[in-house]
């Protein structure tokens, strides 16, 4: 496997992709990670994230510089070889200017990271410091015009650093070079493939579960669903899934899931109709946080006293994927911001006292949708498009109600069924109606409305971190529109909202 430590690079899940499709397995962790845990991870190699902090600051992130003399080799990108650099004793000069964008590289070296690279190939930097001094036994390996040292290489020790972003596709020949480190200098196999990760995860939970009991929240979406197929096929019967309703589901869809769940998952499900303990307190609510926030408090709630009900429970089972662990990382004080409080990471283990179980958390959503195809989990079930925790209620700006809830949800099935009607449901990454708390004056027949507004949000992406509004035929996105306002009634008007992510988060709340 291949460490990768997180100095805070937007790019760092970009870096943990590129890696497997090498078929090396590799994990992201803090850079507070100590060289004991570094160890036990037995990597074959380290790469030394980017970041956005520059080598002068005082808060600057920093690992144990130990990592260097344990015979492991380490490449370190952009900050990672700034880091690098000034801990092994090298000079890094604070630049007056960011150099950001494309520049020539022209390689120094044949061997090592540039191993069958071009002589002359384009990179990306993204810059602000760069390296003045090289540390002892290092050698200037690549330049560019405005960077003498743009990489550099100890080839006795495997220590490689590279100023700009192999990672990123703007780097046309990255790939091999990361190619040539991960497989040539690491010597690493490529032998992660989802088949083996299923063996290794059951190998796994069967050791970790023993013969204790597991709860599981299942949702419906492709993670829950996944989560406790792999979970049944490691413990059986000792795994108990609690399916929730909170009210806040699509039209029919605690049904629709009960009969779908029932017949493909032959697992021990408890469904559980709360729609009232939710909607009462989200009365007179309108700010999102704190939308978010109660759904999150009562699902504790609920979700605490129905595992109660099954005795003996020692484990709790999450879906967590790779991409919520990263973003959620900022809430116990990483690097990322906090945009939006998920509630499907932290809060309930500590509260419940049951140890965490996260078999999907270092995967990325495709490769879940794999593992779930390689479980025999149906197609139905494995491309239901995400749906958020907190529901419709982040759909509906404003005040939650019941008659807001019952527009919504007749908007949203509309929407869908012309959306899978016409072949787009498997190529969106989302799509859904936000019912908006402003009206609209229309008229139907001779008479005058005065009627909400529907947004409609259609999203192409690849893991939700960016997201390109979907460019949807105006034929399509007019045959919706019509449909709706001729079908809902209590909707005057239908927008499309044409902004992609970031800035603008897929959710509009
Ligand atoms: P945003 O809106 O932050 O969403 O761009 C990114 C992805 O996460 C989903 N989402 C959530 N999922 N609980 C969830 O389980 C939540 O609280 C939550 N908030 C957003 C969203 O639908 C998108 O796929």
């Amino acid at each position: 496997m291949i460490l990768i430590i997180d100095f805070g690079s937007q790019y760092n899940q970009l870096i943990a992709r590129r890696v497997r499709e090498f078929h090396v397995y590799s994990q992201i962790e803090p850079p507070d990670i100590t060289i004991e845990e570094i160890k036990n991870l037995k990597p074959e190699g380290i790469i030394l994230s980017g970041g956005p902090s520059s080598i002068y600051e005082k808060a600057r992130p920093g690992t144990d510089p130990g990592l260097f003399d344990l015979g492991i080799p380490v490449l370190g990108i952009c900050y990672g070889m700034q880091f690098m650099v000034d801990v092994l004793g090298g000079t890094v000069k604070k630049a007056a200017k960011r150099e950001y964008g494309y520049a020539l590289l022209q390689a120094k070296s044949e061997k090592g990271i540039f191993s069958g690279v071009d002589k002359i190939t384009p990179c990306w930097m993204s810059h602000g410091d760069s390296i003045k001094a090289l540390p002892k036994g290092f050698k200037i390996t690549a330049s560019t015009k405005n960077a003498a040292i743009a990489a550099m290489a100890n080839h006795r020790k495997n220590h490689f650093g590279l100023q700009f972003h192999p990672e990123v596709h703007h780097t046309p020949q990255g790939q091999r070079m990361l190619k040539n480190f991960i497989l040539d200098v690491c010597r690493c196999q490529p032998s992660w493939t989802i088949p083996s990760f299923v063996n290794d995860s059951i190998a796994r939970i069967k050791d970790r579960v023993g013969c204790k009991k597991i709860i599981l929240g299942l949702s419906g979406g492709v993670d829950s669903s996944v989560t406790a197929v792999l979970l049944h096929k490691a413990v059986g019967k000792r795994l108990t899934c609690i399916f929730v309703d909170n009210g806040l589901l699509r039209m029919d869809e605690a049904e629709k899931l009960k009969s779908a769940l029932r017949q493909h998952l032959k697992i021990n499900i408890r469904f559980v109709n709360a729609q009232n303990k939710f909607l009462r307190p989200l009365k007179n609510i309108t700010d999102p946080e704190k939308k978010r926030k109660i759904i999150g408090k009562v699902f504790i709630e609920v979700f605490e006293t129905e595992a109660n009900k099954a005795k003996g429970v020692e484990f709790l089972a999450q879906g967590t994927l790779y991409p919520d662990v990263i973003e959620s990382v900022s809430a116990f004080g990483g690097p990322t911001a906090v945009i939006k409080s998920h509630h499907n990471v932290g809060g309930l283990p500590g509260k419940m006292r049951l140890a965490l179980l996260e078999p999907l958390k270092y995967l990325f959503k495709d490769e879940v949708r794999e593992l779930g195809k390689t479980l025999g989990i149906p197609e139905e079930l494995i491309w239901r498009q995400p749906f958020p925790g907190p529901g419709l209620a982040i759909r509906i700006i404003g005040e939650v109600t019941r008659k807001r809830l019952s527009v919504l949800r007749k908007v949203d099935a509309v929407l869908i069924e012309e959306i899978k009607k016409n072949g787009y449901y498997k190529r969106l990454w989302q799509s859904f109606a936000v019912l908006l708390p402003i009206k609209s004056v229309g008229i139907m027949g001779d008479q005058r409305i005065y009627e909400n507004i529907i947004a409609i949000r259609a999203v192409t992406s690849t893991d939700a971190m960016t997201a390109d509004w979907a460019k949807l035929p105006h034929k399509f996105l007019g045959l919706i529109s019509n449909r709706i306002i001729n079908e809902v009634s209590g909707v005057s008007r239908v927008v499309y909202d044409i902004s992609s992510k970031p800035p603008s988060t897929i959710e509009w709340e």
